[in-house]
């Protein structure tokens, strides 16, 4: 068919970015609250009550974030039904070294050939950062379809004898595949809001080991080489951000608190999803959580989250979802999408 010159001309609009496949990983061994109060000071009752975690899995020594990212990154590829992709962004707070990224080692196994391979650092909220960066490659045109993957090893990070986050962090990964497709189609990603907090970093932190406080790093004492963490205010924070961020970016989709059928919040704590939530007017049986089986898996949080919903049917084509994450930084994410018809979540 002919254009005529003014249909040439028209202009496009810039692709969307389409969820089109889902998948997620879990290592097998799960450790009880039991098993964490045997030797700290905590019990079952209290990380259920004030955390809302039951069990929490633990990778084994010899098994790193690519490990994880590898599983999860297969079973999207699969879930979308291709098998190459242009771009892997990998969200983790937990790379399997400092030098060189793990999104290469994951595309590498994965077989993505040629693929660009790079991670993203924002804690808690890096799925959705890295969600966002890869919808920019794709509303330029630099990338056609993008796997994005949350994946962590948070049991090498955190001080096992540290009750203070021991119990709360467990391991496992997550993985998006997004292609260009058309804007306001179903599974397109909406507005994104997010931000940054840096005043706060130390909130959340490990403070050695980095290029900060180089000279202590071999004289540091043990908790200097894990995660420290203020819960107490890290708690009110994400409490605040999430519910700034999640209503900034229903507006933008122009959402009611009515119309949004889930809110997929990262699972930190029960609490703080319940507080999120009840500050939004969203009722409980609208927020899908899965803490209480995996824990806080950080970046992997959100997707592994995606995943579980949509194969347990919580998730269905046409709910109107609104996704909310926060995490060290301080960081937060908040973005929007009409469920996709035919998406089968991969396990
Ligand atoms: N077991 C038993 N008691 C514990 C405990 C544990 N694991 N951790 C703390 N406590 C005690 C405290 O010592 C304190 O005792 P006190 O009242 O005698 O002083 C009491 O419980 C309350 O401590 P507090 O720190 O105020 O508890 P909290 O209700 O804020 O819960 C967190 C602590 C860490 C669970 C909670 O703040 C939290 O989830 N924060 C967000 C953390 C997070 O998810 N970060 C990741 C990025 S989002």
């Amino acid at each position: 068919m002919h254009q005529t010159e003014e249909s040439a001309n028209a202009p496009t609009a810039a692709p969307a970015a389409v969820l089109t496949g889902l998948g997620s990983w879990l290592p097998p061994r799960g450790v009880t609250n039991d098993e964490l109060s045997a030797h700290l000071d905590t019990s079952d009752t209290w990380i259920r009550e004030r955390i809302g975690i039951s069990v929490r899995r633990r990778a084994d020594p010899k098994t790193a974030t690519s490990d994880l990212a590898t599983e999860a990154g297969a079973r999207a590829l699969r879930s979308a039904g291709v098998t190459q992709a242009d771009a892997v962004v990998l969200a983790t707070t937990t790379p399997d070294h400092p030098c060189p990224a793990t999104a290469p080692i994951v595309a590498a196994r994965l077989g993505l050939v040629n693929a660009a391979a790079f991670d993203i650092a924002a804690g808690c909220s890096g799925f959705l950062h890295a969600t966002t960066v890869a919808a920019g490659l794709i509303h330029s045109g630099t990338a056609d379809r993008v796997l994005v993957i949350g994946a962590e090893t948070m049991s090498a990070i955190i001080d096992l004898e540290d009750r203070s986050t021991a119990p709360i962090f467990g391991d496992g990964a997550g993985a998006a595949v997004l292609e260009a497709g058309r804007p306001g189609q179903p599974g397109a990603l909406g507005e994104v809001v997010w931000g940054s907090d840096g005043e706060h970093a130390d909130a959340i932190m490990i403070p050695v080991g980095g290029s900060r406080n180089r000279d202590s790093r071999q004289s540091a004492p043990h908790s200097e080489r894990h995660v420290q963490m203020r819960g107490n205010e890290v708690f009110r924070h994400a409490v605040r951000r999430m519910t700034a961020a999640a209503n900034r970016a229903a507006a933008a989709a122009g959402w009611e608190p009515q119309d949004i059928d889930r809110l997929i919040v990262h699972q930190a704590n029960a609490r703080i999803s319940a507080a999120v939530s009840d500050a939004l007017g969203v009722p409980p049986e609208r927020v899908p959580s899965n803490i209480a089986t995996v824990g806080n898996t950080a970046a992997a949080s959100i997707p592994l989250l995606l995943a579980d919903a949509a194969a347990e049917g919580t998730l269905r084509p046409g709910h109107r979802v609104l996704l909310v994450a926060f995490g060290s930084g301080l960081a937060w994410a908040a973005t929007t999408l009409v469920w996709p018809p035919g998406l089968h979540a991969e396990r």
